[in-house]
């Protein structure tokens, strides 16, 4: 028994610190886990997350950042995730295949530049193969407090991008947390103990036995 569990949502909402403290939580009870992030994780993932979110870059249309973002979760599921589960581990990964469709298929200001989202689906499964995440939990957050909570870090390329898209990031995920299989949203408002306390209420029925 193993599981991949997923942590998703708009930039701000504490995902890292969430899936941070999870993972001690989660090793503290006897689980052996893997914290990954995407875009990265594999050295062919961090350099493509360089590329990616690097304000000085070059500019890329969403097509192109969805092909790229899809090429570093292949191989981040390839290299690590597929062989984790099967020894039996906890995989807590920040981001997948759900971001893709939010960010470069729903958010893109120019309606004509989003990616079509059956195209999108169809790259999702094939970066993922069979190992596709058993939950994805959103993290739901009002724009406005998400950019308060990054207002001490420098902006990277997405997240310098106008409220309006910001605000369409959130509902593209609350839309498709409704649509899609596996998806729970859990409120990330408030202190890092409250968030964490709700996703440990979600989180601890999925966990396998110890080993
Ligand atoms: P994130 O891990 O949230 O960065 P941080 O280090 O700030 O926590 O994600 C990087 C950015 O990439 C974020 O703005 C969301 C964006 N993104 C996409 O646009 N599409 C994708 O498929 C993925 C995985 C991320």
């Amino acid at each position: 028994m193993s599981l991949y569990l997923v942590l998703d949502g708009v930039d701000g909402c504490g995902k890292s610190s969430q899936a941070s403290l999870l993972t001690a939580w989660a090793i503290d009870r006897g689980h052996e886990v893997v914290h990954l992030r995407e875009p990265g994780s594999t050295p062919l993932g961090e350099a493509l997350r360089r590329l990616l979110l690097d304000r000085d870059g070059a500019a890329m249309s969403p097509l192109t950042e969805a092909l790229l973002f899809t090429a570093a979760r292949a191989e981040m599921v390839r290299e690590l995730v597929a062989p984790a589960l099967a020894k039996g581990k906890v995989v807590i990964a920040e981001r997948c295949f759900l971001s893709t469709l939010v960010y470069q298929g729903i958010a893109p200001a120019d309606e004509s530049a989003r990616v079509p989202l059956p195209l999108l689906r169809e790259l999702g499964r094939r970066a993922h193969g069979i190992t596709m995440p058993d939950r994805i939990v959103v993290l739901d957050l009002d724009v406005d407090v998400a950019r308060a909570r990054r207002a001490h870090q420098n902006p990277d390329r997405i997240e310098a991008r106008e409220r309006g898209y910001h605000q369409r990031v959130r509902e593209g995920f609350l839309g498709l947390a409704r649509e899609e299989a596996h998806c729970t949203v859990v409120d990330a408002s408030g202190s890092h103990e409250d968030v964490q306390r709700r996703l440990r209420a979600v989180v601890e029925p999925l966990l396998p036995r110890p080993r």
